[in-house]
């Protein structure tokens, strides 16, 4: 818990550079899970600034998304995609074969999820996954309801993630996809370390949901108390209804 929305950023940051630079330490393959939407903004420019002004020297990762709009052609500006390229692996030095996503784009998106967990379990665990959370509980785009096991397919979105997602879209709610492939919560449990960031008071409900109350399929954030490497940072407003 920490007081502004940019300390948890800086803390974020040092959570993704500290598990990095370890598995990258280690040898071998380096998994490094990116969420996109506003909570790992802050994050993000931390890393870049840190790259910039510090020399943090992330070659060597591959970048897997948790998550990609079906639908949007492939370089429309609002997929995935193209948000993390643009807030953040373009300026990290990461060249754009090594960022991964689901290929929204696919003709056979059933396939296309399918073979996106195929590519991420090929590539290794993943060694750090950024996470942010929805309003209403939601990790990636699993939805509440959504199997504790589950793995990356295809998922309807909410109205109210769709409204919540309007606001990258001109405010256009007609303008978001309805579907999205996400890892599943059971993908997301296999990495080796989360770490969920939450700001704002909007979020208060879900953060206590997800921490402190039962591990269910209605909240599908409370998965991340089956994880035995979990860090959350929340500033004071989203941690406001912690106990
Ligand atoms: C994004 C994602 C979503 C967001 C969540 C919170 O890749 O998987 O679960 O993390 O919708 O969104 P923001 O951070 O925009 O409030």
């Amino acid at each position: 818990l920490l007081p502004t929305p940019e300390d948890c950023g800086r803390v974020v940051a040092d959570a993704v550079a500290g598990s990095v630079l370890a598995a990258l330490a280690r040898g071998g393959p380096v998994v490094l899970g990116l969420a996109t939407g506003s909570s790992p903004l802050l994050a993000y420019r931390e890393l870049l600034r840190r790259h910039a002004e510090e020399g943090l020297d992330l070659t060597g990762v591959q970048a897997f998304l948790l998550d990609e709009y079906v639908g949007l052609p492939a370089g429309h500006p609002e997929s995935y995609r193209e948000v993390i390229r643009r807030e953040l692996t373009d300026a990290l030095g990461l060249d754009p074969a090594v960022v991964h996503g689901p290929d929204g784009a696919a003709p056979d998106p059933l396939r296309a999820a399918r073979e996106y967990e195929a590519q991420l379990r090929a590539a290794g665990s993943v060694a750090v996954q950024v996470l942010g959370i929805g309003a209403n509980g939601h990790l990636g785009f699993n939805e509440p309801g959504s199997s504790l096991a589950s793995r990356t397919r295809l998922k309807t979105l909410t109205e109210q993630t769709r409204q919540d997602n309007a606001r990258f879209f001109g405010d256009d709610v007609a303008a978001v996809p309805r579907h999205v492939i996400t890892q599943g919560l059971g993908t997301i449990l296999d990495a080796d370390h989360l770490v969920l960031v939450a700001t704002g008071e909007h979020k208060a409900d879900a953060v206590a949901a997800a921490v402190e109350g039962p591990v269910t399929a209605s909240c599908p954030g409370s998965v991340l108390q089956l994880h035995p490497h979990v860090t959350v940072v929340v500033d004071e407003a989203a941690g406001s209804r912690l106990s």
